[in-house]
C-alpha cells in the first residue's frame, strides 16, 4: 500500500486545539488507583494505546474498569487473580517500569506471580534500572530471557525502605521506587531524580501521603494504603510541543494549546523555543482549576518568530526528554549551530532516537552531526521531499514521537513525503493528524 503522504503548509498553522490529556498522569491515575481502596476516577484521561495498555494491566490484576469518552474508573481487585497473570505491557515503558513497583508492594509472600512483557520495541528496552533497586529492597523479580530486558516475574516478597541513588534522572524509575515504598516497611529515598516529572509525588501529596523532597531527595515512609481519588488530568505538554514547534516554524502562525499541563518539569520544550526567537505566551488557570490532580495548568499561545540556534544540555533534559525530536526539527530551520547534548537517554526510548533522528533529517537536507549524547544541527536548511510519484518515506521504527516530528519537519519541505508508519502516532496521540489538519486549515481558508 502507498502511504499517505504528509501535508504541507500552504500558509501559516492558526487556531487553538485542545492537547490530549496528560499521558504520564493517565498511566498514573490506573496504576495508583491499583493500591487505592476503593474506586477512583479520572476524566480528561488520555485515550491511546499506551495508556490501554495500563488499563488493561489493571483488569489483568483483577480490577473492574470502566471508560465512557474521556472518563475511567478503575476499581482495585478485594482479592487478587488466585493462579499466574500475564500482563502485556504493549510498547509502554511507563506501564512495565511503574507497575514492577506497584507489584513489588502489592503482591502478597505466596500470591500470584505476574510475568510483565511487551513489544518487539519495548522487549529491548532496560529494565534494569527499575528491577536491580526493587531487588534491594527484597522485591521477588526474574529476567525469564534475556537479563536486564522483559518479559520480568514478578513474585510477592516483604519489602524494606532503602535509600536509592539513581544513575539516570528518570521519573519512570522515581516512581516505580516511591510507589514500592508505600508497601515497605520503613523509609524509601530516591535521590538523583531532580528535575524530573514529578506527577507521582504531586498526586502522592494529593492523597494525604508526604512525600518529602529536598537535597537529601525524595522519601516515603510505609507500608501504607491509598484512599480512592478523583482526578482531572490536564493537556499533555509534550504532545503540544508538536504544534507549537510547527507553529515557531511556519511564518506568520500562531497557535493556542488550551488546558495543557505547565507543570514546570514537563515545560522545558517552551523554554527552548521562547530562546529559539518564538513567541510565547502563558496563561496559567486559577488555582482552583488545578486543585484536582494537583497540577498547573493553563493556555499558551506560541506564535512564529525569527529564529536563532538554541542549546540544550544535560541539566535541562528531564524538562523536555520527550519533546527533542520536535526540539531537533526546529532546529533545522533556526539560524546557527544548535547542540543538544545530554540526550544519551533517547538512545533507549521507543527507537534509537538520536539515530532516527540524524537520519531522517539528513535525508531531508538538513545538516545533522549525530553524537553519542546528543546531535549537532547547523541551520536553517531548505528542507526536501520526494518527486510526486516517488515521495521520501521517513523511517518512524514504529516510533510515535518519530513520526509526529517528521510531519512538523515535512510542513515546509519542498516535494512529497510520507511515513513508514504513521499508525504509530495512535501509540500517544490519536487525533494528531485531525489537529494538524485543523489548524493548517485555521490559516488558510481555502484548504478544505
Ligand atoms: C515518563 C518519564 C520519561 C518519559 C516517558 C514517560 C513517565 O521517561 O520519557 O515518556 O511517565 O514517568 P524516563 O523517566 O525514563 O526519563
Amino acid at each position: 500500500m502507498t502511504p499517505r503522504r504528509l501535508p504541507h503548509a500552504h500558509g501559516p498553522l492558526a487556531g487553538a486545539f485542545t492537547a490530549p490529556g496528560d499521558k504520564s498522569i493517565s498511566h498514573r491515575a490506573v496504576l495508583l488507583a491499583l493500591l487505592a481502596d476503593g474506586p477512583c476516577r479520572a476524566t480528561g484521561w488520555l485515550d491511546c494505546a499506551d495508556t490501554q495498555s495500563s488499563l488493561a494491566a489493571a483488569r489483568a490484576l483483577g480490577a473492574a474498569t470502566t471508560h465512557v469518552g474521556d472518563a475511567i474508573s478503575v476499581t482495585p481487585a478485594s482479592t487478587l487473580p488466585a493462579g499466574p497473570v500475564l500482563v502485556d505491557c504493549g510498547n509502554s515503558g511507563t506501564t512495565a517500569r511503574l507497575l514492577m513497583g506497584v507489584l513489588a508492594g502489592l503482591l502478597p509472600a505466596g500470591g500470584p506471580v505476574v510475568t510483565l512483557t511487551g513489544d518487539a520495541s519495548l522487549c529491548r528496552r532496560p529494565m534494569a534500572r527499575v528491577v536491580d533497586p526493587l531487588r534491594r529492597m527484597g522485591a521477588g523479580l526474574d529476567y525469564a530471557g534475556q537479563d536486564g530486558r522483559l518479559p520480568v516475574v514478578v513474585r510477592g516478597a516483604p519489602l524494606r525502605g532503602v535509600d536509592h541513588e539513581l544513575a539516570v534522572a528518570s521519573a519512570q524509575v522515581a516512581s516505580a521506587l516511591l510507589l514500592a515504598g508505600l508497601g515497605a516497611e520503613g523509609r524509601t529515598v530516591v535521590r538523583g531524580a531532580a528535575g524530573a516529572r514529578d506527577h507521582t509525588e504531586r498526586m502522592l501529596r494529593g492523597l494525604g501521603v508526604p512525600v518529602e523532597a529536598g537535597a537529601s531527595g525524595l522519601s516515603v515512609h510505609g507500608p501504607r494504603r491509598l484512599p480512592a481519588f478523583a482526578l482531572v488530568v490536564p493537556g499533555d505538554a509534550s504532545s503540544a510541543a508538536f504544534f507549537q514547534v510547527a507553529a515557531a516554524l511556519v511564518p506568520g502562525s500562531r497557535v493556542e494549546s488550551r488546558g495543557q499541563s505547565l507543570n514546570p518539569t514537563r515545560t522545558g520544550a517552551l523554554r527552548v523555543l521562547e530562546r529559539a526567537g518564538a513567541i510565547v505566551t502563558c496563561e496559567p488557570a486559577g488555582k482552583a482549576a488545578d486543585a484536582a490532580a494537583g497540577e498547573p495548568r493553563g493556555n499558551v499561545v506560541v506564535a512564529a518568530g525569527s529564529l536563532r540556534a538554541f542549546t540544550i544540555d544535560a541539566a535541562e533534559m528531564p524538562s523536555l526528554v520527550d519533546e527533542i525530536p520536535a526540539l531537533a526539527v526546529l532546529a533545522t530551520q533556526c539560524a546557527g549551530r544548535t547542540v543538544i547534548s545530554g540526550a544519551a537517554e533517547l538512545r533507549v526510548k521507543e527507537s534509537d532516537r538520536l539515530a532516527l533522528l540524524a537520519r531522517n533529517l539528513r535525508r531531508l537536507g538538513a545538516a545533522v552531526d549525530e553524537r553519542a549524547d546528543g546531535l549537532v544541527i547547523e541551520g536553517p536548511s531548505m528542507l526536501r521531499g520526494g518527486a510526486a510519484e516517488a515521495p521520501l518515506v521517513l523511517e518512524t521504527a514504529g516510533d510515535h514521537r518519530i513520526a509526529m516530528a517528521m510531519a512538523v519537519a515535512t510542513l515546509c519541505a519542498n516535494g512529497e513525503t510520507a511515513l513508514d508508519d504513521e499508525a504509530c502516532v495512535g501509540v500517544s496521540f490519536p487525533g494528531f493528524f485531525g489537529v494538524m489538519d485543523r489548524l493548517l486549515a485555521g490559516g488558510d481558508p481555502t484548504r478544505p
